[in-house]
């Protein structure tokens, strides 16, 4: 998406960082629950380190990304955490943490064969009794087309976007997203652009059996945001083979 590369320094204004307070602390919650003591974790995916900026507070983190570009805007939010480029399916942070976080970004994998690499990837990085916490935007029984609008002002600059999903095809496993961006620059100079995007579609069943084979035990999370309508769970995986 241009979101995440030509167009990501206008990540801060199009999804600023304080819109993850509360969500950030419902993980929290979460993950204490099933682990009272994590020290040190590693986040997938972590793009403009938005729910980082809090969870950090807990512990220390690890952030990891496929784009350069959103990894530049993480660290200048969270420039105390270490940063590395790669692709969560592969990438190798070089160390075993307590708990691997994956939040939005495995959404946009629409093989279940990547799926299971990204779970298999997040094995080899945790500790014996680690766990892996995945945060994926839909299911198909808690799927809705949505359409929803945002951005802000800030430091001069304003950024505005429409953003539609649906799902064309309801006998295939993806959804597609339209989006309309406005941007305005220091100068107020207005642009526009437009982007798109196709995430998974897997049952909740499906995300269970993927992270059996994976080695890990799966318990699903309802998460009540106040600003959200839908239905959302967390996943939370523990591994078999630390019973
Ligand atoms: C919506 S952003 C994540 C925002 C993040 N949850 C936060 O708290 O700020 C999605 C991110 O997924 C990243 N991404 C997409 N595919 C990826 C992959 N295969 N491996 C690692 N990161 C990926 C994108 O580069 C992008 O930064």
């Amino acid at each position: 998406m241009k979101l995440y590369n030509e167009l990501a320094e206008w990540w801060p204004w199009m999804s600023p960082h304080t819109e993850y307070e509360e969500e950030a602390s419902l993980y929290l919650d979460i993950i204490q629950r099933y682990h009272p003591d994590v020290k040190q974790a590693l986040e997938f995916g972590s793009g403009g380190g938005s729910n980082a900026y809090y969870l950090k507070r807990h512990f220390a983190m690890v952030l990891s990304d496929l784009s350069r570009e959103m990894l530049e805007v993480s660290r200048r939010l969270n420039p105390e955490c270490e940063h590395i480029q790669g692709d969560m399916r592969n990438i190798d942070a070089g160390s075993t943490f307590d708990l691997v976080f994956i939040h939005d970004a495995i959404t946009y994998f629409t093989a279940t064969s990547d799926l299971l690499a990204v779970m298999q990837n997040a094995k080899k990085h945790l500790n014996k009794k680690g766990i892996l916490f995945i945060m994926t935007d839909q299911f198909t029984e808690t799927f809705r087309p949505e359409t929803s609008h945002g951005g802000i002002d800030k430091d001069g600059r304003g950024f505005r976007y429409l953003e539609w999903t649906d799902d064309k095809d309801p006998e295939d496993f993806v959804t597609e997203t339209e989006y309309l961006y406005i941007m305005k620059n220091e100068k107020g100079e207005i642009f526009r652009e437009s982007d798109s995007s196709i995430s998974g579609l897997f049952s909740m069943d499906t995300w269970e059996k993927l992270l059996a084979e994976a080695g890990f035990k799966t318990t699903f999370e309802r998460i009540h945001y106040t600003t959200e309508t839908g239905i959302y769970y967390g996943m939370i995986a523990e591994q078999l083979s630390a019973e």
